[in-house]
């Protein structure tokens, strides 16, 4: 019994040290899984350039791009045991920890920059943010938007849904994404975002999807050559932090936090709407080709929608909860 009290008393102990050493951080350490030059690493820039200026230059953040501290859905796990103190990745590969995310990864729920704003920065967002701490042990911060995810592949111009069946498609580790490659017709390759661009590389895959500015973040067109603009993912990627490291610091510095991952959360938004056109000409001017999908992707759309959606309305809160938020976004109720 003694050994079990002073156990406990040795980890109390233990617990308050590592309470007061992350009281006292100056830099956070910042997972982010995409390269140099993407949505994800601007929203980094911001936030830290945010984050100084509101703690007089006390708190600062370090970067490690590439997926240098693991694989996307490794570093939510990290983040919820506090071994990490940040990380930028897709909503997408948060989703399996929290399976309320998957409103934002649900095709064509997101049509514009301005649907995508309104669901993160208004009342689903909040909720989110909530339940994200609730399932997943990590909040939200911030959002970076980062514009409709593509499909690229290395063999041909892709249009319609039969020319898709030609493909191995890479996707993340989503149930939602991987039922939607299946309403098209195939059964895609589930696949870590770190071993994405090896696995296009070595021909393991075809193709994958991800915004415009991704695939130049992560040099795709060294592999990729063929572009199909489909829009039935817009990309957003928030900025997660550790919960057990937020409860660890003084509220002037949670604060601060906060309103940093405000500040680049806007400015996001509009550096997406700068950036965008400049790097899809960048992509073309490079080698890649742009196809658009036949009949303004009709049928991409209408079988995502009719499959996949019925078969998460209990995951997401029921029919009625996604009426209201398309309703909320002017949109029809289905
Ligand atoms: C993925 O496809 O796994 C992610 O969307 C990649 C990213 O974080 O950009």
């Amino acid at each position: 019994q003694r050994f079990v009290k002073s156990l406990s008393f040795a980890l109390c102990l233990g617990a308050a040290a590592a309470t007061s050493s992350l009281a006292q951080a100056k830099t956070f350490r910042v997972a982010v899984g995409d390269g140099a030059g993407g949505t994800q690493h601007e929203l980094g820039l911001k936030f830290s350039e945010e984050l100084k200026a509101r703690t007089n230059g006390q708190h600062d953040t370090q970067m490690f791009l590439n997926g240098q501290l693991g694989d996307e859905q490794a570093t939510v796990n990290d983040a919820a045991m506090g071994l990490l103190d940040f990380s930028i990745l897709a909503i997408n590969n948060v989703t399996p920890f929290s399976p309320s995310v998957g409103v934002l990864t649900l095709p064509y729920m997101v049509q514009s920059l301005d649907d995508a704003v309104a669901l993160t920065q208004g009342e689903v967002g909040q909720q989110l943010v909530d339940n994200t701490v609730r399932d997943a042990g990590v909040r939200i911060v911030g959002w970076a938007y980062s514009g409709f995810r593509v499909l690229t592949n290395s063999k041909q111009p892709v249009q319609s849904l039969s020319d898709l069946k030609a493909l191995k498609v890479r996707v993340p580790n989503n149930e939602i994404m991987i039922d939607t490659y299946r309403a098209w017709g195939i059964n895609p390759t589930p696949m870590a975002w770190s071993e994405t661009f090896t696995g296009l590389q070595l021909g393991v895959v075809d193709g994958q999807d991800n915004p415009y500015i991704t695939v130049y973040a992560m040099k795709f067109d060294e592999v990729q050559k063929y572009i199909t603009n489909i829009r039935y993912l817009f990309s957003i990627e928030p900025l997660i932090m550790s919960e057990a490291v937020f409860q660890s610091q003084p509220d002037e510095v949670q604060q601060a936090i906060l309103a940093a991952g405000k500040a680049a959360t806007e400015h996001s938004a509009r550096w997406l709407v700068e950036q965008e056109d400049k790097i899809k000409a960048e992509l073309t001017s490079r080698g890649m080709v742009i196809t658009e999908p036949a009949n303004g992707e009709r049928e991409w759309m209408d079988n995502a929608i009719s499959k996949v959606w019925p078969k998460y309305y209990d995951k997401l809160g029921g029919k009625d909860n996604l009426n209201r938020i398309l309703q909320s976004l002017g949109r029809d109720a289905i």
